[in-house]
């Protein structure tokens, strides 16, 4: 972290918490929070489709300062495409902020690095900030490939875009094995990751650019092991799953500056 780029903490709740259970999770997480944590530290939390227009409201209704996020979307503007949801929708819920490219949407739901592209563009086009995911399989970074994979991901991810978008937009390294395991990348490691990440966006779009790019570290991060990782000097934030869903937990993780 470093003082130029403000530090971004988001919970991504995955398949987590009904409708009810996301307005008890972020009003606990509102009350929790002071005003203060939020000129320090941007943060958002990313529910479920079915919980985002609820969850908007309360946001809404009690001015909250927690910005709404998604946790995937398409990228057609609307068609027939049976089960998806297009970012226009996401916009027009006053969602800030998408997270693409998640290992799990690879992994299970077949997203390739084309549609990464594709959809990192429709958010963008739509006003909103895409969180693009990147992170290397435990068989990977044993070969001795974890750098050369994050290397492809971000390359062909950012392919196209404007330098503009690449400034305003969050990169989350997450190391598949880290991944709801409770096994944490070392904080070196994860600087090393977070830190090559870095260099390919320079590479790309230039060191202006690339200084303003903000990296978030995910992968088992908790209230005890935050304050490591937000010491390194390329981890600009975290992504946080399993510890988000706990508003207690993830007020602890976003509150960093004052353990
Ligand atoms: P965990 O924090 O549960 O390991 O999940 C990380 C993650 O995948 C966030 O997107």
């Amino acid at each position: 972290m470093t003082e130029t780029r403000k530090p971004i903490i988001s919970g991504n709740w995955k398949m987590h918490h009904n409708h009810f259970e996301a307005i008890q999770t972020v009003q606990k997480l509102h009350y929790r929070l002071e005003n203060d944590d939020f000129d320090l530290v941007d943060v958002s939390v990313h529910p479920p489709f079915t919980d985002i227009r609820s969850v908007q409201t309360v946001i809404e209704a009690d001015r909250m300062k927690i910005e709404l996020g998604a946790q995937n979307c398409f990228f057609e503007e609307k068609g027939p495409f049976t089960g998806e949801v297009s970012p226009t929708m996401l916009a027009k819920l006053d969602v800030k902020l998408v997270i693409i490219g998640h290992s799990e949407r690879r992994q299970f739901f077949g997203d390739t690095d084309e549609w990464v592209n594709k959809k990192l563009k429709a958010v963008l086009g739509n006003g909103m900030i895409p969180i693009l995911c990147c992170g290397e399989t435990l068989e990977e970074r044993e070969a001795g490939q974890a750098e050369s994979k994050v290397d492809s991901q971000i390359r062909s991810g950012l392919d196209g875009l404007i330098p503009d978008h690449v400034s305003d937009m969050v990169i989350a390294y997450e190391p598949i094995w880290a991944i709801g395991t409770g096994k944490t990348a070392t904080s070196g490691d994860a600087q090393m990751m977070c830190a090559k990440v870095r260099s390919v966006v320079a590479d790309v779009y230039g060191n202006d650019v690339a200084q303003s790019v903000r990296i978030q570290y995910g992968g088992s991060v908790k209230p005890g092991n935050i304050v490591e990782l937000m010491n390194q000097a390329d981890i600009d934030g975290a992504l946080v799953g399993g510890a988000s869903l706990d508003a207690d937990e993830f007020a602890a993780i976003v509150q960093f500056n004052q353990h």
